[in-house]
């Protein structure tokens, strides 16, 4: 118990001696750590994440930052890589769980009493699904090093900021301290948002999914939207997923998106009540479900700033919107 006591005080010196603000995502607030800002909840689940999880090599990350197609990703993610024991799609789980509920995110549920945690994680059959909104500096050596394979989603940073301000201000508990739509926007402008910068954690990825290809695919929201059959073709070639007959697999692949489909989604029994956790119900994952719903949402003067900050954040990057 004593040791415990003095992991906890460290925890809490550490936590104390970080430059801390209120900021979309803040639960209850935003904490400057390794760089990005990180919400005070998981603080201790990213370290844990990084001292005590051990990647195989065909484990399979869900990486996103928050808002940003991370629900549909779970969902065509879990599919494709479970394939071979769901082929059947009127019994899929994804029609009776929540994707959030089939697909966890380490660096959450590896808070305080982590051990019973990580026994339970390496226990879980393989290949093993998981999720992360940790940026890429941050991951774990194990996961970076190791063969394991990152997909993550990106999404245009207008779309996002209005999906989080409609996300972040429904959440339960979390009302203190509250932000105004233009503070709130303001602090997005300057990065401080939960695990924000959003342009940093883009970035990260966008060159890490340059430099090994096989080891991270950088999907966008919009292109996913667009043709979604081409990019979870992409998925499924890059999970090295054997899907032989091309007939058989052009008909999986168009079950998966089917399965996946934000209308289908939403409507189904299982995401339209009940909680994920102590914050947050299943419903406000399926909002719009749109592109470019930010139109109704940002008046001309904030468009420019955030146009401005995007291209200036992006440049020379090779990434746009
Ligand atoms: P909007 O708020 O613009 O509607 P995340 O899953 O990372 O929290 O992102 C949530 C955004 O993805 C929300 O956007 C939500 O509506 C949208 N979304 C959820 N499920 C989806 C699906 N199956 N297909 C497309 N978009 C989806």
């Amino acid at each position: 118990a004593s040791d415990q006591q003095e992991v906890n005080e460290k925890h809490h010196e550490l936590v104390l001696s970080l430059p801390k603000e209120s900021g979309l995502g803040a639960v209850p607030y935003l904490h400057l750590f390794q760089g990005f800002w990180c919400p005070s909840h998981c603080i201790q689940g990213v370290e844990n994440f990084q001292k005590h999880f051990h990647a195989k090599d065909n484990d399979v990350f869900v990486a996103s930052f928050p808002k940003s197609g991370t629900t549909w990703l779970k969902a065509l993610t879990f599919a494709i890589v479970n394939l071979p024991s769901f082929s059947s799609f009127e019994h899929h789980p994804l029609l009776t769980s929540n994707p959030h509920e089939l697909v966890s995110y380490p660096e959450f549920i590896l808070s305080r009493d982590f051990h019973d945690q990580v026994l339970s994680l390496s226990n879980m059959s393989e290949p093993r699904l998981f999720s992360t909104h940790v940026p890429f500096s941050s991951l774990p050596e194990s996961v970076t090093k190791s063969n394991c394979k990152i997909i993550y989603i990106c999404r245009n940073p207008f779309d996002i900021f209005v999906s989080s301000w409609e996300f972040f201000t429904k959440l339960k508990l979390v009302s203190l301290p509250a932000l105004t739509y233009e503070e709130a926007f303001e602090k997005y402008c300057n990065g401080i948002v939960g695990f924000g910068p959003w342009w940093s954690h883009m970035l990260g990825f966008w060159k890490e999914s340059i430099a090994t290809p096989n080891k991270v695919l950088f999907l966008k929201y919009e292109d996913l939207k667009e043709d979604t059959e081409f990019h979870v073709k992409r998925m499924v070639e890059f999970l090295g997923c054997t899907i032989t007959q091309r007939e058989e697999s052009t008909e999986m692949v168009e079950n998966i998106i089917k399965l996946c489909r934000f209308e289908k989604m939403k409507d189904l029994e299982v995401n339209k009540s009940g909680e994920i956790d102590k914050f947050t119900e299943k419903k406000n994952f399926f909002r719009k479900g749109k592109i470019g719903d930010w139109i109704n949402y940002l008046s001309p003067s904030m468009i420019e700033k955030l146009s401005k900050i995007t291209e200036e954040k992006l440049s020379g990057s090779g990434l746009s919107f």
